[in-house]
């Protein structure tokens, strides 16, 4: 299996309450499928879904995928497509989980977070989370891969992550028109206006650029003088 559309290429099932793909993860998956980054990788993916993710990352060679979701009914449909297209005994872990509220350490943490529906009164709270705390589950050098529209602000985002650790390299840019879920969010089309460069208007139809970020942690230790956890003065 390697044409990117062949790694690509997935039946995926889930019910009402389940997140059906969009744009954002069908670029996500893009980004993963043409690019070399996940082989012999221990891999942690945050919200897997319909695991339309988690199944490219088991065919593009993870050494192991840790797979998490919010709630264990959705975890469901994440095992059931997953195990549909690469059997049940290939030792992929699924854990409810709140977002980076898990064990482990990883080389690697995937993620389509999510932003208009995030929930959280800063709509960037999964974004900004994971830049400031994924350092807590990735070994030395351990890498994001993320996506985020432009809605997110794409150069708040380089700048976090160059001011967290981390080295940015964007795998790849896509625009597609908004989704209907967004007008019906007022709240979402007012913050809107407030990010320069969110969205493009073009014959009166509104798009968003979708970016996936390739993020990796450079080498750094805190001075010895620091003041670190469980540390006595
Ligand atoms: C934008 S959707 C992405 C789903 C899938 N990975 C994709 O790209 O199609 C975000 C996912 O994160 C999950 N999610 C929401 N809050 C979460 C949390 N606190 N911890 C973990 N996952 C969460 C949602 O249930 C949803 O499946």
């Amino acid at each position: 299996m390697n044409s990117v559309d062949e790694l690509l290429a997935m039946d995926l099932r889930g019910g009402d309450d389940d997140w059906t793909p969009t744009p954002h993860g069908a670029w996500l998956a893009r980004m993963i499928a043409s690019h070399d980054l996940i082989q012999g990788k221990d891999v942690l993916e945050l919200g897997a879904g319909l695991a339309n993710h988690t199944i490219l990352l088991q065919r593009k060679g993870a050494k192991s995928i840790v797979a998490t979701e919010v709630t264990e009914s959705l975890l469901g449909a994440t095992r059931e497509n997953f195990e549909r297209h690469c059997g049940a005994d290939t030792g992929l872990e699924l854990r409810v989980a709140n977002w980076l509220h898990t064990h482990g350490e990883f080389d690697l943490i995937v993620s389509n977070p999510p932003f208009c529906q995030s929930g959280k009164q800063n709509r960037r709270y999964f974004i900004d989370s994971l830049i400031l705390d994924a350092f807590h589950r990735l070994r030395p050098g351990g890498e994001l891969i993320f996506v985020q529209s432009s809605m997110a602000d794409i150069q708040l985002t380089r700048d976090m992550l160059d001011r967290n650790g981390f080295g940015v390299t964007e795998l790849g840019r896509t625009s597609g028109p908004f989704r209907d879920y967004y007008f019906e969010d007022a709240t979402f089309m007012e913050e809107i206006e407030t990010v320069e460069g969110g969205y493009e208007e073009r014959d009166g139809v509104k798009y968003e650029t979708l970016v996936a970020f390739h993020a990796k942690l450079r080498d750094w230790s805190p001075p010895a003088t620091a003041h670190l956890p469980g540390q006595t003065e």
